[in-house]
């Protein structure tokens, strides 16, 4: 089994020390960066777009995994391919054209990933999983971080893998919301590979120290 991935999510950062920041991920055992993409319509929040996503590019030494919570993804794709995303997710619930969004992602050059809210139904990636590098199971609502980790996303794990190896895939679970050094463990066991961490890295004392237990619970 491959290593379990770490992906401190940036909507924790401190903006105001940004490269700081981006930094202190270079210089971790962390994987990627999670950079999340709010636009007041899909999700109750605004966040940041290009011009912020540029600026940790400019600093980051490891790949962006950017998550869309943007209503109709299709019309930006290019444009966060061209500011530095390597892997760019977006939500089953945000676009009619799900096939075509996928496939624009990987004409420009990123790995394409589908995202499903914590009430929609597994059954709807079964026909469209062979596009999906990978899928992202949101374990709060999407809009903020700090939220509270839903418990029904373990029996979604498990549901989920057993689905991907039916239909003999390799594509990766990564899970977002509520991530800690509590319950990593278990996630593992459900089935899932990449994990979001948002407060819990940046609001801990040592933020370095915090993700490397993280990785060590991951994959021990
Ligand atoms: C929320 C975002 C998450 C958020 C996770 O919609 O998708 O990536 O940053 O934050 P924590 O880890 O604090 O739950
Ligand atoms: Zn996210």
């Amino acid at each position: 089994m491959s290593s379990k991935l770490i992906a401190p999510s940036m909507l924790a950062a401190d903006f105001g020390n940004l490269q700081r920041d981006v930094e202190m991920v270079n210089n971790s055992d962390a994987d990627w960066f999670h950079i999340d993409v709010m636009d007041g319509q899909f999700v109750p929040n605004i966040s940041y777009g290009m011009p912020v996503i540029s600026a940790i590019k400019k600093h980051a030494t490891k790949p962006l995994d950017v998550h869309l919570m943007i209503e109709k993804p299709e019309r930006f794709i290019e444009e966060f391919a061209k500011v530095g995303a390597d892997i760019i997710t977006v939500h089953y619930e945000s676009t009619v054209h799900l096939h075509r969004t996928l496939r624009q992602i990987k004409d420009a050059g990123c790995k394409a990933g589908v995202v499903l809210n914590i009430t929609t139904p597994l059954v709807v990636l079964e026909d469209i999983l062979p596009e999906c590098y990978m899928v992202l199971l949101m374990s709060i609502n999407p809009g903020f971080g700090g939220q509270k980790f839903e418990e029904v996303t373990y029996k979604r794990i498990k549901n989920l893998r057993q689905m991907i190896t039916e239909q003999d895939l390799d594509t990766r679970i990564e899970i977002d919301g509520g991530v800690t050094d509590q319950n990593i463990q278990q996630l593992v066991a459900a089935g899932a590979d990449a994990f979001v961490a948002g407060s819990h890295v940046f609001k801990s004392d040592n933020p370095i120290d915090t993700i490397k237990t993280l990785k060590i619970l991951a994959n021990s």
